[in-house]
């Protein structure tokens, strides 16, 4: 069996208990994960085995989910990565940071720190927050706008890389003879003054093995794919069906190459959230078990809620009313918003299916089957244009990850469209990307 050039990327987005719903009600769930650094350590173990690329938090700084609904807790994802980076060698680490509601130079600061910490495993995942709560945790009596958001996500990437690539590669010289540290010259000012922010650099802590931290990005709404295309080096989204999925693809690819960059500098990873069985039965009665666990009033309110019409107006048993708020009022998360609809309309979902869809992976392809049938659902996505490998999202943690590693990843090898180890030590070198500065990356700013 030959070597796989290249690899597919498989990014494993971590969550507690699991993705589904209910997974914290299963009888061998613990609720109390969430807070307990050790199980974390563990799962980016398991990834590791697999010789995954890297695992992912999401985050928000705001209490997104009714505490009473699931387990709520959200640890702050760098400093959970940082207790992850010792406990392994070669996975990447992605944290979700708010464009929103941070600081440009703490946030730079804060993923260098953990960029050196993993010697160079780090990415930000750059979103612009689509909880419109979380305003009111800074000071805002209005929520900003989407476009707000992303205006304001555009001047906070420059400087962040600005200040990433404030130190020169070859700014250290510690030259104990001549009693030189650093080269001045080569550690630089960046004098950022623009709309919203001053920021003058440089950052505390110079480059790492990578160059610096790889950017991912999750947004995908017209600005979100705009922001994509100009930055990231690897996009997470959801494309429920394959026919998205391709067309997603084909967007983005093409708005990437008409921002200058090359199509091979930008990852695309849809989310698949795999519901696994020996046999096809086995994995349906885990479905069934997950979706009989699921306390319904919970997300029938947040439904409610999110498409503007009293609680009582929907009818589990009756499809989504025609009279709903349409996407251009969305100010959260659109993209979601117009793939949730459209999926109860493409398929004629009752309120109670649709629920239940959501509760497995919302709105990401959920996939019941057995890991060859998984497999197969990877291989037809990868080789036909529809991703560049995926977002695994195991219902159940953290079983699911350990039937991903042990029973799906060796198919995926033995087709040649895995690797069989790490050919490198940074997630640069995992996803296939260029250090910045150098054979045609993305431009050295500043
Ligand atoms: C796999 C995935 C993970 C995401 N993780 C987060 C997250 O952790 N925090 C967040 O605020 N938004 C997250 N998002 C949402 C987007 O980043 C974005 O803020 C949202 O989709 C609104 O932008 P849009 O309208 O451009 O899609 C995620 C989206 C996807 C597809």
């Amino acid at each position: 069996m030959s070597e796989p050039r290249p690899s597919i990327t498989l990014n494993a987005f971590l969550m507690g208990t699991g993705h589904h719903e209910a997974s914290w009600r299963l009888p061998d769930a613990d609720p109390r994960v969430s807070r307990d650094v050790t199980y974390f350590q563990e799962l980016a173990r398991t990834a590791e085995r697999g010789k995954l690329d890297s695992v992912f938090f999401a985050d928000s700084p705001s209490l997104m989910t009714d505490p009473a609904r699931r387990p709520s807790e959200t640890l702050e994802p760098r400093l959970l990565l940082s207790a992850m980076a010792v406990a392994t060698e070669r996975i990447g680490l992605v944290a979700t940071s708010s464009t929103t509601y941070e600081d440009p130079y703490n946030l730079a600061r804060g993923f260098a720190s953990l960029d050196a910490i993993s010697n160079g495993r780090a990415a930000w995942n750059v979103v612009t927050s689509a909880d419109l709560k979380a305003g009111a945790n800074f000071g805002y009596t209005t929520a900003p706008t989407h476009a707000e958001r992303y205006e304001r996500a555009e001047e906070f990437l420059e400087v962040v890389l600005a200040l990433w690539d404030s130190w020169a590669v070859d700014a250290v010289i510690a030259d104990k003879t001549a009693g030189v540290w650093a080269d001045p010259a080569r550690v630089r000012s960046i004098d950022h003054a623009g709309d919203r922010f001053d920021v003058a650099g440089p950052l505390t802590v110079g480059r790492s093995q990578q160059g610096r931290p790889v950017i991912v990005q999750a947004g995908s709404s017209g600005p979100g794919i705009a922001l994509a295309a100009k930055y990231a080096e690897a996009v997470f989204t959801a494309t429920p069906t394959i026919e998205e999925g391709r067309d997603f693809y084909r967007r983005l690819k093409d708005a990437t190459v008409a921002a200058g960059r090359s199509r091979d500098h930008i990852r695309i990873l849809p989310g698949l959230v795999p519901i696994l069985g020996s046999t096809e039965a086995e994995a349906r009665d885990l479905e069934r078990q997950l979706d009989d666990l699921v306390v319904l009033d919970h997300p029938l309110r947040q439904l409610a809620a999110d498409v503007g019409i009293p609680v009582d107006q929907l009818d589990l048993d009756r499809p989504l009313p025609r009279d709903i708020r349409s996407a251009d009022e969305i100010e959260g998360n659109k993209a979601r918003y117009e793939l949730t609809v459209a999926m109860a309309r493409r398929d004629d979902l009752t309120v109670r299916q649709l629920l239940l869809r959501l509760g497995s992976g919302r709105g990401h392809r959920a996939f019941v089957g057995t890991p060859e049938q998984v497999a197969d659902t990877i291989e037809e996505w990868v080789t036909s244009g529809a991703a560049d490998g995926f977002n695994i999202m195991p219902a159940v943690l953290p079983s699911g990850l350990e039937l991903f590693v042990e029973q799906v990843v060796p198919i995926l090898q033995d087709r040649g469209l895995f690797r069989r180890e790490y050919a490198g030590t940074t997630l640069r070198e995992h996803y296939g990307l260029p250090v910045p500065g150098t054979e045609g990356g993305l431009p050295q700013t500043g």
